[in-house]
């Protein structure tokens, strides 16, 4: 077989065992290394113009962890069991104007910042008139689906590195992002939650993979 019949093998095993786990071994730890492996690759994901509206919160507190426990009923599992859990926020209100896009423009691409330039006025033309995001929670909406793209890289990194893990939207949106003004945690001028994900050794067998077939969701225009 050549590499490349090797390597398509491997990355398809990889997906196929990928699952989102609802058991996870509570003795179980992820080495660091590992999970930094795991970050960096929901650091070098892509975002629209390359804004990366996101940040990622690791919880380690267990008063945070219990307290989650009541308004988070799709992540009980990962608040017990994960080795570790985390809380992707999105931020809010992005356009061309914001003081996050000056910093990512100014300190993260090195290039001079300006509301007037051809590059601002190209983006607040797109979010407006393309994608018409022209409110606070269609603005919350784009850049969450952005947030998606560092979940999907994550959870395929997990799996390649032999971890389980699982993506969690099972839990009051608001309920959450109130409580984590209250505990000085997030301030909700600036971002909402996005999504959870635990990540861990499972303690359960591999379910097997229900999906529509390719042709059900797939075609090629000619
Ligand atoms: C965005 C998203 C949110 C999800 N939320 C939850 C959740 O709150 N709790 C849970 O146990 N599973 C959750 N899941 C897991 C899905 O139910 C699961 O991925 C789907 O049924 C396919 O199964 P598989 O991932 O095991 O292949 C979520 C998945 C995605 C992509």
């Amino acid at each position: 077989m050549t590499d490349q019949t090797e390597l398509r093998k491997e990355i398809l095993y990889v997906h196929k065992h990928r699952f989102a786990t609802k058991s996870f071994n509570p003795t179980k730890k992820i080495a660091e290394e590992d999970w930094m492996t795991i970050m960096e690759a929901a650091r070098l994901s892509p975002s629209s113009f390359g804004y990366e509206p996101w940040k990622f919160l690791l919880v380690k507190n267990q008063q945070i962890k219990d307290d989650l426990q009541d308004i988070a009923w799709g992540a009980r599992n990962s608040l017990y069991g994960a080795s570790h859990f985390l809380i992707v926020l999105a931020r809010k209100n992005l356009t061309g104007n914001s003081p996050h896009v000056k910093h990512m423009v100014e300190d993260v691409f090195g290039v001079p910042y300006s509301e007037t330039s051809p590059q601002t006025i190209f983006f607040n033309n797109f979010q407006k008139n393309d994608f018409g995001l022209t409110d606070e929670r269609s603005l919350f909406d784009w850049a969450s689906k952005q947030t998606y793209i560092p979940l999907a890289n994550m959870l395929t990194t997990a799996a390649y590195l032999g971890i389980d893990s699982v993506p969690i939207e099972g839990f009051n949106k608001e309920s959450v992002e109130n409580y984590l003004e209250k505990k000085k945690i997030i301030n909700l001028d600036e971002f909402g939650v996005s999504y959870m994900a635990g990540f861990g050794y499972r303690d359960q067998e591999i379910p097997e993979k229900k999906r529509q077939s390719l042709s059900d969701i797939y075609d090629v225009i000619k």
